[in-house]
Protein backbone atom coordinates (compact mmCIF):
# COMPACT_ATOMS: atom_id res chain seq x y z
CA UNK A 1 0.00 0.00 0.00
CA UNK A 2 3.08 2.82 0.95
CA UNK A 3 4.11 2.24 -2.93
CA UNK A 4 0.94 2.67 -4.24
CA UNK A 5 0.59 5.95 -1.82
CA UNK A 6 3.59 7.27 -3.10
CA UNK A 7 1.93 7.70 -6.62
CA UNK A 8 -1.22 9.35 -4.64
CA UNK A 9 -2.26 12.84 -5.50
CA UNK A 10 -4.39 14.37 -3.24
CA UNK A 11 -6.08 17.77 -4.02
CA UNK A 12 -7.14 19.78 -0.96
CA UNK A 13 -9.70 23.06 -1.43
CA UNK A 14 -10.02 25.32 1.32
CA UNK A 15 -11.30 28.38 2.30
CA UNK A 16 -8.82 31.08 3.70
CA UNK A 17 -10.58 31.78 7.28
CA UNK A 18 -7.86 31.03 10.11
CA UNK A 19 -9.64 28.46 11.76
CA UNK A 20 -10.24 26.55 8.22
CA UNK A 21 -6.80 26.91 6.89
CA UNK A 22 -5.26 25.47 9.92
CA UNK A 23 -7.10 22.28 10.00
CA UNK A 24 -6.74 21.77 6.36
CA UNK A 25 -2.72 22.22 6.25
CA UNK A 26 -2.74 19.95 9.11
CA UNK A 27 -4.59 16.96 7.58
CA UNK A 28 -2.67 18.00 4.41
CA UNK A 29 1.36 17.48 6.44
CA UNK A 30 -0.05 14.25 7.74
CA UNK A 31 -1.61 12.74 4.36
CA UNK A 32 2.12 14.20 3.00
CA UNK A 33 3.72 12.23 5.76
CA UNK A 34 1.97 8.56 5.18
CA UNK A 35 3.41 9.16 0.84
CA UNK A 36 0.28 11.41 -0.81
CA UNK A 37 1.41 14.29 -2.52
CA UNK A 38 -0.49 17.66 -2.09
CA UNK A 39 -2.32 20.37 -4.03
CA UNK A 40 -3.58 22.95 -2.43
CA UNK A 41 -6.58 25.12 -3.76
CA UNK A 42 -6.89 28.32 -2.13
CA UNK A 43 -9.13 31.49 -2.67
CA UNK A 44 -7.59 34.85 -3.12
CA UNK A 45 -8.14 36.53 0.39
CA UNK A 46 -5.71 35.98 2.74
CA UNK A 47 -3.89 33.44 0.92
CA UNK A 48 -1.58 30.92 2.97
CA UNK A 49 2.30 31.70 2.91
CA UNK A 50 3.54 28.76 0.45
CA UNK A 51 7.32 29.06 1.33
CA UNK A 52 6.36 27.45 4.71
CA UNK A 53 5.39 24.01 3.28
CA UNK A 54 7.87 23.93 0.29
CA UNK A 55 6.46 20.15 -0.75
CA UNK A 56 2.96 21.08 -1.45
CA UNK A 57 1.75 23.54 -4.83
CA UNK A 58 -0.09 25.84 -4.32
CA UNK A 59 -2.79 27.25 -6.71
CA UNK A 60 -4.88 30.28 -5.89
CA UNK A 61 -8.51 30.96 -7.79
CA UNK A 62 -9.96 34.08 -8.45
CA UNK A 63 -12.61 34.88 -5.56
CA UNK A 64 -13.67 38.24 -6.81
CA UNK A 65 -14.68 39.31 -3.11
CA UNK A 66 -14.63 43.17 -2.45
CA UNK A 67 -13.31 44.29 1.19
CA UNK A 68 -17.13 45.14 2.22
CA UNK A 69 -18.34 41.61 1.54
CA UNK A 70 -15.47 40.15 3.24
CA UNK A 71 -16.09 41.88 6.59
CA UNK A 72 -20.17 41.07 6.25
CA UNK A 73 -21.34 39.86 9.47
CA UNK A 74 -23.67 37.69 7.48
CA UNK A 75 -21.31 34.36 7.47
CA UNK A 76 -23.82 32.46 5.32
CA UNK A 77 -24.33 35.42 3.28
CA UNK A 78 -20.60 35.52 2.52
CA UNK A 79 -20.33 31.39 2.00
CA UNK A 80 -22.96 31.59 -0.53
CA UNK A 81 -21.08 34.07 -2.61
CA UNK A 82 -17.65 32.29 -2.45
CA UNK A 83 -19.35 29.51 -4.07
CA UNK A 84 -21.37 31.10 -6.49
CA UNK A 85 -18.06 33.36 -7.62
CA UNK A 86 -15.79 30.07 -7.62
CA UNK A 87 -17.56 27.26 -8.72
CA UNK A 88 -15.88 28.03 -12.56
CA UNK A 89 -12.57 28.89 -11.77
CA UNK A 90 -12.39 25.79 -9.56
CA UNK A 91 -13.62 23.61 -12.21
CA UNK A 92 -10.94 24.99 -14.87
CA UNK A 93 -8.35 24.59 -12.05
CA UNK A 94 -9.24 21.45 -11.27
CA UNK A 95 -9.37 20.30 -15.26
CA UNK A 96 -6.27 21.77 -15.75
CA UNK A 97 -4.51 19.88 -12.38
CA UNK A 98 -6.17 16.37 -14.25
CA UNK A 99 -4.04 17.41 -17.74
CA UNK A 100 -1.23 18.28 -16.01
CA UNK A 101 -1.15 15.33 -13.17
CA UNK A 102 -3.00 13.05 -15.41
CA UNK A 103 -4.40 11.39 -11.79
CA UNK A 104 -5.71 12.69 -9.34
CA UNK A 105 -6.83 10.37 -6.06
CA UNK A 106 -9.38 12.23 -4.29
CA UNK A 107 -10.47 16.20 -4.02
CA UNK A 108 -10.96 17.10 -0.14
CA UNK A 109 -13.07 19.91 -0.21
CA UNK A 110 -13.68 22.08 2.73
CA UNK A 111 -17.32 21.79 4.09
CA UNK A 112 -18.22 25.22 3.31
CA UNK A 113 -16.73 24.63 -0.18
CA UNK A 114 -19.75 22.83 -1.31
CA UNK A 115 -19.84 23.97 -4.54
CA UNK A 116 -16.88 21.12 -5.12
CA UNK A 117 -18.76 18.32 -5.19
CA UNK A 118 -20.69 18.65 -8.03
CA UNK A 119 -17.78 19.42 -10.16
CA UNK A 120 -15.96 16.48 -9.52
CA UNK A 121 -18.59 14.32 -9.82
CA UNK A 122 -19.04 15.69 -13.50
CA UNK A 123 -15.05 14.94 -13.23
CA UNK A 124 -15.24 11.57 -12.25
CA UNK A 125 -13.17 12.26 -9.11
CA UNK A 126 -14.03 10.71 -5.59
CA UNK A 127 -15.03 13.78 -3.49
CA UNK A 128 -14.09 14.30 0.41
CA UNK A 129 -15.98 16.72 2.88
CA UNK A 130 -13.64 18.29 5.35
CA UNK A 131 -15.44 19.29 8.69
CA UNK A 132 -13.88 21.88 10.48
CA UNK A 133 -16.38 21.89 13.10
CA UNK A 134 -17.60 19.00 15.56
CA UNK A 135 -19.58 15.73 13.88
CA UNK A 136 -22.61 17.76 16.08
CA UNK A 137 -22.31 20.43 13.74
CA UNK A 138 -22.11 18.07 11.14
CA UNK A 139 -25.54 16.30 12.45
CA UNK A 140 -27.24 19.75 12.63
CA UNK A 141 -26.71 20.38 9.15
CA UNK A 142 -27.08 17.05 7.31
CA UNK A 143 -29.64 15.78 9.76
CA UNK A 144 -31.73 17.91 11.39
CA UNK A 145 -33.47 19.81 8.70
CA UNK A 146 -35.18 17.18 8.00
CA UNK A 147 -36.05 15.74 10.91
CA UNK A 148 -39.24 17.62 13.27
CA UNK A 149 -38.07 18.68 16.63
CA UNK A 150 -39.91 15.40 17.82
CA UNK A 151 -37.98 13.30 16.40
CA UNK A 152 -34.57 14.59 16.98
CA UNK A 153 -35.00 14.77 20.95
CA UNK A 154 -36.60 10.99 21.03
CA UNK A 155 -33.99 9.70 19.62
CA UNK A 156 -31.30 11.17 22.16
CA UNK A 157 -30.56 8.60 25.11
CA UNK A 158 -28.52 10.98 27.45
CA UNK A 159 -30.46 13.90 29.42
CA UNK A 160 -27.67 16.07 29.00
CA UNK A 161 -27.72 15.56 24.99
CA UNK A 162 -31.11 15.99 24.39
CA UNK A 163 -31.27 19.53 26.64
CA UNK A 164 -28.25 20.26 24.00
CA UNK A 165 -30.30 19.50 20.58
CA UNK A 166 -32.75 21.37 21.43
CA UNK A 167 -31.12 24.64 23.03
CA UNK A 168 -28.63 24.36 20.00
CA UNK A 169 -31.47 23.03 17.68
CA UNK A 170 -33.70 26.18 18.58
CA UNK A 171 -30.74 29.00 18.45
CA UNK A 172 -29.37 27.68 15.46
CA UNK A 173 -32.88 27.24 13.43
CA UNK A 174 -33.75 30.45 14.07
CA UNK A 175 -30.07 32.19 12.71
CA UNK A 176 -30.31 29.16 9.31
CA UNK A 177 -33.63 31.01 8.50
CA UNK A 178 -32.53 33.63 6.24
CA UNK A 179 -32.35 32.81 3.01
CA UNK A 180 -29.03 32.35 2.48
CA UNK A 181 -29.15 30.14 5.53
CA UNK A 182 -31.36 28.04 4.30
CA UNK A 183 -29.78 27.95 0.57
CA UNK A 184 -26.06 27.42 2.37
CA UNK A 185 -27.38 24.91 4.39
CA UNK A 186 -29.28 22.70 1.44
CA UNK A 187 -25.88 22.65 -0.80
CA UNK A 188 -24.30 21.57 2.53
CA UNK A 189 -26.65 18.44 2.84
CA UNK A 190 -26.60 17.64 -1.21
CA UNK A 191 -23.04 18.13 -1.34
CA UNK A 192 -23.09 15.23 1.62
CA UNK A 193 -24.72 13.34 -0.18
CA UNK A 194 -22.47 12.26 -3.06
CA UNK A 195 -19.36 12.63 -1.09
CA UNK A 196 -17.10 9.75 -0.86
CA UNK A 197 -16.32 10.04 2.55
CA UNK A 198 -16.14 12.66 5.59
CA UNK A 199 -13.57 13.85 7.27
CA UNK A 200 -14.05 15.36 11.25
CA UNK A 201 -11.60 16.77 13.00
CA UNK A 202 -12.61 15.97 16.55
CA UNK A 203 -11.96 12.79 18.51
CA UNK A 204 -14.05 9.83 19.30
CA UNK A 205 -15.32 9.90 23.01
CA UNK A 206 -15.70 13.47 22.89
CA UNK A 207 -18.62 12.92 20.47
CA UNK A 208 -19.52 9.23 20.85
CA UNK A 209 -23.77 9.49 21.26
CA UNK A 210 -23.45 12.43 18.25
CA UNK A 211 -20.92 9.88 16.21
CA UNK A 212 -23.35 6.89 16.29
CA UNK A 213 -26.60 9.49 15.34
CA UNK A 214 -24.84 10.49 12.56
CA UNK A 215 -23.93 7.04 11.48
CA UNK A 216 -27.60 5.77 11.71
CA UNK A 217 -28.63 8.49 9.17
CA UNK A 218 -25.45 9.04 7.06
CA UNK A 219 -24.21 5.86 5.24
CA UNK A 220 -21.01 7.82 4.41
CA UNK A 221 -17.53 6.68 5.51
CA UNK A 222 -16.54 9.05 8.75
CA UNK A 223 -13.39 9.49 9.66
CA UNK A 224 -12.36 10.91 13.24
CA UNK A 225 -8.51 12.23 13.00
CA UNK A 226 -8.63 15.00 15.50
CA UNK A 227 -7.07 16.83 17.62
CA UNK A 228 -5.26 17.89 13.71
CA UNK A 229 -3.45 20.81 15.96
CA UNK A 230 -1.58 18.37 17.94
CA UNK A 231 -0.58 15.36 14.95
CA UNK A 232 0.56 18.11 13.02
CA UNK A 233 1.84 20.91 15.39
CA UNK A 234 4.80 22.51 14.16
CA UNK A 235 3.93 24.78 11.65
CA UNK A 236 2.40 28.52 12.49
CA UNK A 237 -0.36 29.19 9.72
CA UNK A 238 -1.32 32.55 11.54
CA UNK A 239 -2.51 35.13 8.76
CA UNK A 240 -2.01 37.86 11.62
CA UNK A 241 1.60 38.18 13.11
CA UNK A 242 1.83 36.80 16.65
CA UNK A 243 2.98 39.02 18.98
CA UNK A 244 5.24 36.82 21.21
CA UNK A 245 5.45 40.10 24.24
CA UNK A 246 2.34 38.21 25.58
CA UNK A 247 4.54 35.11 26.33
CA UNK A 248 7.01 37.33 28.33
CA UNK A 249 4.40 38.92 30.36
CA UNK A 250 2.44 35.66 30.96
CA UNK A 251 5.69 33.94 32.35
CA UNK A 252 5.42 37.11 35.26
CA UNK A 253 1.99 36.22 36.52
CA UNK A 254 1.02 33.94 38.97
CA UNK A 255 -0.21 30.01 38.20
CA UNK A 256 -3.75 30.05 36.93
CA UNK A 257 -4.30 33.61 37.77
CA UNK A 258 -4.68 34.48 34.12
CA UNK A 259 -7.85 34.97 32.02
CA UNK A 260 -7.11 34.86 28.00
CA UNK A 261 -9.79 36.40 26.02
CA UNK A 262 -10.04 36.12 22.18
CA UNK A 263 -13.11 35.47 19.94
CA UNK A 264 -10.99 33.64 16.62
CA UNK A 265 -10.77 35.12 13.34
CA UNK A 266 -14.23 36.32 12.46
CA UNK A 267 -16.48 37.32 14.80
CA UNK A 268 -17.12 41.34 14.36
CA UNK A 269 -18.02 43.20 17.66
CA UNK A 270 -19.94 46.24 18.20
CA UNK A 271 -18.67 49.46 19.87
CA UNK A 272 -21.57 49.20 23.03
CA UNK A 273 -20.37 45.34 23.39
CA UNK A 274 -16.58 46.42 23.18
CA UNK A 275 -17.20 49.01 25.98
CA UNK A 276 -18.53 46.49 28.44
CA UNK A 277 -15.97 43.60 27.59
CA UNK A 278 -13.15 46.36 28.39
CA UNK A 279 -15.11 47.37 31.41
CA UNK A 280 -15.96 43.73 32.51
CA UNK A 281 -12.04 42.92 32.10
CA UNK A 282 -11.49 46.05 34.58
CA UNK A 283 -13.85 45.65 37.06
CA UNK A 284 -12.93 42.26 37.29
CA UNK A 285 -9.88 42.61 38.70
CA UNK A 286 -8.17 39.86 37.26
CA UNK A 287 -5.28 39.31 35.31
CA UNK A 288 -5.83 39.19 31.61
CA UNK A 289 -4.74 38.70 28.05
CA UNK A 290 -7.00 40.21 25.75
CA UNK A 291 -6.60 39.63 21.82
CA UNK A 292 -8.38 42.46 20.22
CA UNK A 293 -8.08 41.70 16.44
CA UNK A 294 -7.85 45.19 13.99
CA UNK A 295 -10.77 43.84 12.05
CA UNK A 296 -12.91 42.52 14.66
CA UNK A 297 -14.50 46.10 14.45
CA UNK A 298 -12.98 47.16 10.87
CA UNK A 299 -10.09 48.98 12.50
CA UNK A 300 -11.71 51.70 13.76
CA UNK A 301 -9.69 54.77 15.63
CA UNK A 302 -12.15 54.68 18.25
CA UNK A 303 -11.31 51.35 19.27
CA UNK A 304 -7.57 52.01 19.49
CA UNK A 305 -8.10 54.83 22.30
CA UNK A 306 -10.30 52.68 24.41
CA UNK A 307 -7.60 49.56 24.63
CA UNK A 308 -5.40 52.80 25.13
CA UNK A 309 -7.57 53.73 27.93
CA UNK A 310 -7.82 50.42 29.11
CA UNK A 311 -3.93 49.63 29.14
CA UNK A 312 -3.69 52.80 31.07
CA UNK A 313 -5.94 52.11 33.76
CA UNK A 314 -5.49 48.87 34.34
CA UNK A 315 -1.69 48.86 34.07
CA UNK A 316 0.49 45.82 34.39
CA UNK A 317 -2.78 43.22 35.66
CA UNK A 318 -3.86 43.58 31.68
CA UNK A 319 -2.17 42.77 28.39
CA UNK A 320 -4.07 43.35 25.32
CA UNK A 321 -2.52 42.11 21.63
CA UNK A 322 -4.16 42.38 18.00
CA UNK A 323 -2.87 38.40 17.51
CA UNK A 324 -1.93 35.89 20.01
CA UNK A 325 0.08 32.08 19.77
CA UNK A 326 -3.06 31.05 20.99
CA UNK A 327 -1.92 27.16 21.48
CA UNK A 328 1.09 28.52 23.77
CA UNK A 329 -0.58 30.90 25.79
CA UNK A 330 -3.60 27.73 26.47
CA UNK A 331 -0.56 25.93 27.31
CA UNK A 332 0.76 28.39 29.46
CA UNK A 333 0.97 27.59 33.32
CA UNK A 334 -0.28 31.57 34.38
CA UNK A 335 -3.48 30.83 31.96
CA UNK A 336 -6.57 29.36 34.28
CA UNK A 337 -9.28 30.25 32.00
CA UNK A 338 -10.21 30.84 28.25
CA UNK A 339 -13.19 33.20 27.73
CA UNK A 340 -14.11 32.55 23.73
CA UNK A 341 -16.45 32.71 21.66
CA UNK A 342 -16.46 28.73 21.25
CA UNK A 343 -14.93 28.33 17.64
CA UNK A 344 -14.40 24.82 17.12
CA UNK A 345 -10.64 25.09 16.73
CA UNK A 346 -10.48 26.85 19.58
CA UNK A 347 -13.11 24.32 21.60
CA UNK A 348 -10.40 21.32 20.79
CA UNK A 349 -7.41 23.59 21.63
CA UNK A 350 -8.92 24.64 25.25
CA UNK A 351 -9.58 20.87 25.89
CA UNK A 352 -6.30 19.69 25.00
CA UNK A 353 -4.32 21.78 27.51
CA UNK A 354 -7.60 21.61 30.35
CA UNK A 355 -8.13 25.26 30.58
CA UNK A 356 -12.24 25.74 31.72
CA UNK A 357 -14.06 27.94 29.64
CA UNK A 358 -16.36 31.09 29.75
CA UNK A 359 -18.74 30.90 26.85
CA UNK A 360 -19.93 33.54 24.90
CA UNK A 361 -21.08 32.79 21.00
CA UNK A 362 -21.80 34.85 18.48
CA UNK A 363 -23.30 32.64 15.49
CA UNK A 364 -23.18 29.02 13.28
CA UNK A 365 -21.84 26.53 15.04
CA UNK A 366 -20.39 28.31 18.16
CA UNK A 367 -23.81 27.99 19.20
CA UNK A 368 -23.48 23.89 19.71
CA UNK A 369 -20.20 24.40 20.85
CA UNK A 370 -20.78 26.13 23.57
CA UNK A 371 -23.55 23.96 24.62
CA UNK A 372 -21.26 20.98 24.65
CA UNK A 373 -19.02 22.87 26.55
CA UNK A 374 -21.67 24.04 29.52
CA UNK A 375 -24.08 21.52 29.50
CA UNK A 376 -22.55 18.11 28.35
CA UNK A 377 -18.69 18.15 29.26
CA UNK A 378 -18.98 21.12 32.11
CA UNK A 379 -16.17 22.35 31.44
CA UNK A 380 -17.41 26.41 31.74
CA UNK A 381 -19.58 29.11 32.08
CA UNK A 382 -22.10 30.17 29.80
CA UNK A 383 -22.10 33.97 29.82
CA UNK A 384 -26.01 35.16 29.01
CA UNK A 385 -25.56 38.74 27.57
CA UNK A 386 -22.24 41.06 27.18
CA UNK A 387 -23.00 43.79 30.07
CA UNK A 388 -20.14 44.95 32.42
CA UNK A 389 -21.78 43.30 35.72
CA UNK A 390 -22.47 40.24 34.39
CA UNK A 391 -19.10 39.78 32.25
CA UNK A 392 -17.76 40.92 35.90
CA UNK A 393 -19.32 38.51 38.24
CA UNK A 394 -19.00 35.15 35.42
CA UNK A 395 -15.00 35.75 36.16
CA UNK A 396 -15.08 35.63 39.47
CA UNK A 397 -16.86 32.51 39.15
CA UNK A 398 -14.60 30.58 37.10
CA UNK A 399 -11.58 32.58 37.98
CA UNK A 400 -12.10 32.67 42.03
CA UNK A 401 -14.99 31.01 43.26
CA UNK A 402 -15.22 27.35 44.34
CA UNK A 403 -17.64 26.54 41.52
CA UNK A 404 -14.92 27.30 39.45
CA UNK A 405 -12.27 24.79 40.56
CA UNK A 406 -14.54 22.37 39.92
CA UNK A 407 -15.36 23.94 36.28
CA UNK A 408 -11.59 23.70 36.50
CA UNK A 409 -11.18 19.48 37.48
CA UNK A 410 -13.23 18.49 35.05
CA UNK A 411 -11.36 20.09 32.17
CA UNK A 412 -8.17 18.38 33.79
CA UNK A 413 -9.83 15.45 33.56
CA UNK A 414 -10.64 16.07 29.61
CA UNK A 415 -7.13 16.86 28.98
CA UNK A 416 -6.03 13.83 30.33
CA UNK A 417 -8.46 11.89 28.23
CA UNK A 418 -7.11 13.44 25.35
CA UNK A 419 -3.81 12.89 26.20
CA UNK A 420 -4.61 9.29 26.47
CA UNK A 421 -6.85 9.09 23.53
CA UNK A 422 -3.63 10.49 21.41
CA UNK A 423 -1.31 8.02 23.22
CA UNK A 424 -3.27 5.07 22.28
CA UNK A 425 -2.62 2.71 19.79
CA UNK A 426 -5.38 2.30 17.23
CA UNK A 427 -7.74 5.64 17.58
CA UNK A 428 -6.16 8.71 15.67
CA UNK A 429 -3.28 6.69 13.80
CA UNK A 430 -5.91 4.04 12.80
CA UNK A 431 -8.68 6.32 11.47
CA UNK A 432 -5.50 7.87 9.10
CA UNK A 433 -4.43 4.29 8.13
CA UNK A 434 -8.39 4.38 7.11
CA UNK A 435 -8.42 7.52 5.47
CA UNK A 436 -5.11 6.92 3.67
CA UNK A 437 -6.68 3.79 2.52
CA UNK A 438 -9.84 5.23 1.61
CA UNK A 439 -8.54 7.92 -0.57
CA UNK A 440 -5.83 5.05 -2.67
CA UNK A 441 -8.88 2.68 -3.50
CA UNK A 442 -11.82 4.64 -4.19
C1 LIG B 1 -14.35 29.63 12.26
C2 LIG B 1 -15.70 29.56 12.98
O1 LIG B 1 -16.06 30.76 13.61
C3 LIG B 1 -15.75 28.42 13.88
O2 LIG B 1 -16.96 28.40 14.59
C4 LIG B 1 -15.58 27.16 13.09
O3 LIG B 1 -15.72 26.05 13.92
C5 LIG B 1 -14.21 27.20 12.41
O4 LIG B 1 -14.10 28.36 11.64
P1 LIG B 1 -12.82 31.09 14.01
O5 LIG B 1 -13.98 31.94 14.34
O6 LIG B 1 -11.63 31.79 13.55
O7 LIG B 1 -13.18 29.91 13.00
O8 LIG B 1 -12.51 30.31 15.38
P2 LIG B 1 -11.67 29.01 15.73
O9 LIG B 1 -12.28 27.79 15.13
O10 LIG B 1 -11.56 29.00 17.18
O11 LIG B 1 -10.26 29.22 15.04
C6 LIG B 1 -9.39 30.27 15.38
C7 LIG B 1 -7.98 29.79 15.23
O12 LIG B 1 -7.14 30.93 15.27
C8 LIG B 1 -7.54 28.86 16.34
O13 LIG B 1 -6.78 27.80 15.81
C9 LIG B 1 -6.66 29.72 17.23
O14 LIG B 1 -5.59 29.03 17.87
C10 LIG B 1 -6.13 30.74 16.25
N1 LIG B 1 -5.85 32.02 16.93
C11 LIG B 1 -6.87 32.80 17.38
C12 LIG B 1 -4.54 32.40 17.10
O15 LIG B 1 -3.61 31.67 16.71
N2 LIG B 1 -4.28 33.59 17.71
C13 LIG B 1 -5.26 34.41 18.15
O16 LIG B 1 -4.93 35.47 18.68
C14 LIG B 1 -6.60 34.01 17.99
Amino acid sequence: MEEQQKSSHVVLVMVTFQGHINAALQLATILHSKGFSITIVHLEFHSPNPSNYPEFTFVSIPDNLTESQLSDKDIPGLVRRVNKNCAAPLQQCLEKILHSHHHISAVIYDSFMFCAQPIVDNLGLPGVTLCTHSALGLLFHHVFPQLNEKDCISGLESPELQALQLQGFHALSSQNLTEAGMEVGAAFANALKSSSAIIVNSMEFLELEVLSKIKQYLPTPIFIVGPLHKLAPTMCNSLCTEDNKCISWLNKQAPKSVIYVSFGSIVNIDKQELIEIAWGLSNSKQPFLWVARPSMDRGSEWTESLLNGLEESVGERGFIVKWAPQKEVLAHAAVGGFWSHCGWNSTIESICEGVPMICRPFFGDQILNASYICNVWKIGLELQNLERGNIERTIKRLMVDMEGNYIRKRAMDLKEKAAFYLMEDGSTSCSFDGLAKHISSV
